[in-house]
């Protein structure tokens, strides 16, 4: 069969699809920090596969974990019964959250997990008789993928504008990050967090709190750029949602499990949010799985609301799938065995001065990073994305893998990267800035 012919039936998500099939990039194997190609392509990858091979490729107790639990239980139902690797993540998973944050329901993918997390803040709300509060609030700049509800509260223009009218009640707070006036910022910006403070309390002056179940919002906005707000951000989010008896869900997907040197975004930042939304890094994309951990208050308050019968009506078919489970104990052991986060914590900085040594570079507009992530913008020439797009390409054909999403270009390296793959990826990337028109 002709590759055209091979390709046709297949739509590709997110994927300018025409361009695809004239030049496909078809990903034959794995292993380790590479990728390899059906046409003999070495491809370092420089974008953890899409934030989630957080471990590198085939790890080989993830592997292994996965084909031992193949044969054991393939499937087992996820209503009305569990299998022993489901109660034994959760508990890894519980452990690593902070305070009372110990109550996990499985999902398969972030996106799940964001209107999961939204179908449980307006249900809880209901249930502790506060029916009327059915707002959300969500952030400019924020990905909490693509069900209805998560674009809803999400800020990314093109995911929104072809979808109607969305889910009702929802409002946005702007992003805490100015390109003009902060560019080039090395981790955190120093912005003063208290105008957007006041742009949440004014918000809650005007629907009234008494409307709002929940606000939403990323440790950083990874997909809409690698956006960064500023230190103590989720802090003052967490106080002013606490006072005005607003849950505050915190999108940890990205940012769980090593993304920023450590178990995740709300440990680090001593922040104890209502609910926490995983998915990717939690079995290091091996097995489709996301996760919402919740409150135990929030999880009692179910519980007692029905005598007996069901008391959240909600759930998947694969919710806590038996392969992903083993993926997912596989996965946190080599994360605590191996020295991971000790790894990643000590690249950081190195990984820091080396994207900011692209400054000056042609197009390059702002320069981003926090933990191991990079933000680069580069300056289009007609429309969003052209220059970006020239870019992700040049650099594919030059063996690194990284991703545009519009004008921004994004680095999520993996976390086991050494100084050199760092080396490659940031001269590659200044190699394809210079070939490009
Ligand atoms: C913060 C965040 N939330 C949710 C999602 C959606 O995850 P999925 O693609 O698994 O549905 C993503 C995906 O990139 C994400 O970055």
């Amino acid at each position: 069969m002709k590759t055209s012919d091979w390709i046709e039936p297949y739509w590709l998500p997110f994927t300018a699809n025409k361009a695809f099939r004239a030049a496909p990039r078809i990903i034959e194997r794995a292993d380790g920090h590479y990728y390899f190609t059906d046409d003999g392509h070495k491809l370092l990858d420089a974008f953890s596969g899409l934030w989630c091979s957080n471990l590198g490729h085939n790890h080989p107790k993830i592997v292994e974990a996965i084909q031992q639990q193949a044969a054991k239980i393939d499937y087992s139902p996820s209503f009305n019964f569990g299998h022993p690797k489901v109660f034994d993540l959760a508990h890894l998973i519980a452990d690593q959250f902070p305070g009372n944050l110990d109550h996990v329901f499985f999902v398969n993918s972030g996106s799940e997990a964001a209107d999961t997390a939204l179908k449980l803040a307006i249900a809880y709300q209901r249930i502790r008789g506060e029916g009327a509060r059915t707002r959300l609030i969500g952030r400019a700049r924020g990905y909490h993928g693509v069900g209805f509800g998560g674009v809803s509260v999400g800020g990314m223009v093109n995911n929104r504008k072809y979808f109607g009218s969305l889910l009702p009640g929802t409002d946005h707070l702007s992003f805490p990050y100015d390109p003009d006036a902060h560019g080039f910022t090395h981790g955190q910006p120093s912005i003063d967090v208290e105008p957007y403070m006041r742009e949440l309390e004014a918000m809650i002056f005007l629907h009234d709190a008494s409307t709002i179940a929940a606000v939403i919002v990323e440790p950083f906005a990874g997909s809409g750029g690698v956006y960064i707000p500023p230190a103590g951000y989720l802090n003052r989010l967490r106080e002013i949602t606490r006072a005005h008896g607003i849950l505050l869900i915190v999108d940890e997907v990205i940012t769980a499990f090593g993304r920023l040197g450590a178990e995740n975004a709300s440990t680090l930042y001593g922040v104890e949010p209502d609910i926490v939304t995983l998915a990717k890094g939690i079995n290091n994309g091996a097995v489709p799985m996301g996760a919402a951990v919740v409150q135990r208050e929030i999880f009692d308050t179910f519980m007692e609301a029905s005598k007996d019968g069901v008391e959240f009506f909600h759930g998947f078919t694969y919710s806590g799938h038996p392969l992903a489970a083993a993926a997912g104990i596989a996965t946190q052991d080599v994360l605590k065995t191996e020295g991971v986060y000790d790894h990643a914590n000590a690249i950081i900085p190195y990984f820091e001065e080396a994207v900011h040594s692209l400054k000056g570079e042609p197009h390059v507009s702002d320069i981003r990073n926090i933990g191991l992530a990079c933000g680069i913008t580069i300056a289009h020439r007609e429309q969003a994305g052209d220059r970006a797009t020239d870019v992700f390409k040049a650099a594919y054909t030059n063996g690194v893998y990284v991703r545009n999403n519009g004008d921004d270009l994004a680095i999520a390296p993996i976390l086991t990267f050494s100084r050199s793959d760092i080396d490659l990826t940031v001269e590659t990337i200044r190699d394809a800035l210079k070939s490009v028109s």
